[in-house]
């Protein structure tokens, strides 16, 4: 399902003053699109303990699988710093679960949005293929 870039970020950009991030202060929001074309979105929610916290990828990927998606065609994440943000490491692994490797991945920054693909950011998945599934 082709999705517009600045659609999918400028979704994530609405509920990023939703996020949770009493502790970092730094607030991240997520939007996906499923194969249906169904936008599910997410923000960071931290907890005082700080192993707790959720970021804001997974927490937008996992409310697309509680909604029944299965396959996510594009990610776009948008955060309150200054900088680039690209998914931490954990998000990367989730995404990969869902996500085609050549699904694409905004990153919102000042000076515009880059995309990588899913295998760019996570060459040689541990993929379902390897455990002989999928
Ligand atoms: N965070 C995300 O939500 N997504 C990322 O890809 C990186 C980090 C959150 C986790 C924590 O709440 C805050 O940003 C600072 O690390």
């Amino acid at each position: 399902m082709a999705t517009d870039p600045n659609a999918l970020i400028a979704r994530a950009r609405d509920c990023l003053d939703r996020a949770y991030a009493p502790y970092s202060r730094f607030h991240v929001a997520a939007a996906v699109v499923d194969d249906q074309g169904r936008v599910f979105t997410g923000v960071n929610v931290e907890n005082i303990s700080y192993g707790l916290s959720m970021c804001a990828e997974r927490v937008a990927i996992f409310s697309a699988v509680a909604a029944g998606a299965r396959r996510i065609s594009a990610l776009a994440v948008t955060a309150s710093g200054a900088d680039l943000l690209s998914p931490c490491g954990a998000c990367r692994q989730v995404l990969a679960e869902f996500a085609a490797p050549e699904a694409p991945v905004y990153c919102d920054a000042p000076g515009g949005s880059h995309c990588w693909t899913v295998s760019e950011l996570l060459p040689n998945a541990f993929a379902a293929s390897r455990l002989g599934r999928g």
